[in-house]
């Protein structure tokens, strides 16, 4: 089991304005996609922007060992040389995806097809997240795994020599089943379908039209219905990864609650399955503008500009906004600490099985710290105290998961003693460069041991 290390307590105190830019690194979930349909190509993909992220890095060292040339230029510049679909060799090794549940659910998507068997693994957090929702799936193709009980890493993956195409509706919101399926069915002959209820994150499905698969999406009244045309040769690309809005909302929302407070966050996309957290911001009443609005490479695209925002209103979050904010429930917490009145999140109950169980994890640590929460299995209610009035002063657990290290660490920026994390080293598999970024505008975030 991957781990990483000795436990890194950070501290945030109170800190005056946060002002200047604050560029955030690139989209985690388009970064791994890049390199695993790169391996999936036949050629050179060059990637540029691609998060350095653990979990990232992870999946570029397992496209290594399935046979891909993947190669560091530096400055976030990558070249992957692929294999083609079909093509992926038996790894020699484990396959060790650290934290990333993302990493492991769409990579066993694309071995579970080939002929090949491989074994997975990953840290603590890692091996106690739910992977029957992906194996079962895969079973319908043809494929085997053997984990451990309730499905959990490690395990083995028995890729189907004789793969036949599927239907399948997904039982949970769920970006990273949705297309644990849809790499799967890459190396399927005929039609493979994949239907969702709710619409989840479709970078799978956009990236897999740019690399050159027949994909067509048609919206029903049993919801998204997703059909692949298996087997086709897909075309490497040059990639420009765009800044990762799950990351942006940290400092976009530190600069809500820290009085004085102006910061630019920009370059952030805005696809609609992404970009719920602005959405409930700015019904909070929060001064967020979306300034030179644009659209990239066919996704809307904009310059992020948030400013201290001291009369926040708590509202009640719609469920069917939850997968398209899934990662921001977190952070949303904290702002909503800030606000007056409750802030209702519903239907959220994947909140329990991400890197951490969040609802939890938040619940504990907020109420350490003077908030009322309530919580049920797939709600939970913050209500609020104002601004100034939240008085903080605790150390939280951060349960190897980055966004809870990071949510504590905006709200310390507010509270009126300091927030300390038991362990920030899990904020390197998402966002790296975290402490000198929050420090470059401000923000005083610091490691107890330097
Ligand atoms: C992701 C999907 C989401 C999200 C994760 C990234 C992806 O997970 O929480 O951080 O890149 O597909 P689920 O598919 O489990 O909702």
């Amino acid at each position: 089991m991957s781990g990483h290390g000795t436990p890194i307590p950070m501290t945030s105190r109170k800190c005056g304005p946060l002002t200047g830019e604050a560029r955030v690194p690139g989209d985690k979930s388009i970064s791994h996609r890049s390199l695993i349909l790169g391996a999936l190509s036949v050629g050179e993909t060059r990637i540029s922007g691609l998060l350095e992220g653990q979990d990232v890095l992870d999946t570029a060292k397992a496209m290594r060992a399935f046979g891909a040339e993947v190669t560091d230029h530096g400055n976030g510049e990558w070249t992957v040389n692929g294999v083609g679909v079909g093509g992926f060799a038996e790894p020699e090794q484990v396959i060790d995806c650290g934290n990333s549940g993302t990493g492991v659910r769409l990579i066993m998507g694309c071995m579970a097809t080939s002929p090949i068997t491989a074994t997975f693994t990953g840290d603590a957090s890692l091996n106690s997240r739910p992977m029957g929702r992906v194996t079962d799936p895969l079973a319908l193709f043809g494929a085997q795994a053997f984990g451990r009980t309730g499905g959990r890493l490690p395990m083995t993956i028995v890729g189907a020599a004789d793969p036949v195409p599927v239907t399948y509706t997904v039982p949970v919101p769920s970006a990273q089943v949705k297309s644990a399926v849809l790499l799967a069915g890459l190396n399927a002959p005929g039609q493979t379908v994949v239907i969702e209820k709710e619409a989840t994150r479709d970078h799978t499905e956009r990236m897999l039209v740019g690399f050159g698969a027949e994909l067509t999406v048609e919206e029903t009244d049993a919801g998204r219905v997703i059909t692949l045309t298996g087997q086709p040769e897909l075309k490497p690309q040059a990639i420009v990864v765009p800044r990762d809005p799950s990351s942006a909302a940290f400092p976009v929302c530190a600069a809500l609650i820290t009085e004085g407070s102006d910061v630019l966050v920009p370059n952030i996309g805005l696809n609609p399955t992404r970009a719920g957290l602005f959405t409930t911001l700015r019904e909070m009443g929060a001064d967020l503008e979306y300034e030179n609005l644009r659209e990239e490479g066919g996704e809307p695209v904009a310059d992020l500009r948030a400013k201290f925002s001291p009369n926040l209103k708590g509202v009640e979050v719609p469920p069917e906004r939850a997968a398209s904010m899934i990662d921001e429930y977190p952070v949303l917490s904290v702002v909503a600490a800030f606000a007056e009145g409750q802030t209702v999140m519903k239907g959220v109950k994947e909140l329990r099985v991400k890197e951490s169980d969040r609802i939890d994890a938040m619940a504990k640590g907020l109420r350490a710290a003077g908030v009322t929460v309530d919580e049920g299995e797939d709600w939970w209610i913050v209500t609020g105290r104002g601004f100034g009035n939240v008085p903080g002063g605790v150390t939280v657990e951060s349960r190897l998961d980055h966004r809870i290290a990071m949510s504590f660490m905006v709200m310390g920026m507010a509270t009126e003693k300091p927030m300390r994390v038991d362990d920030g080293g899990p904020i390197a598999t998402s966002f790296p460069i975290f402490e000198p970024l929050m420090a470059s505008l401000g923000a005083q975030v610091s490691r107890d041991n330097s």
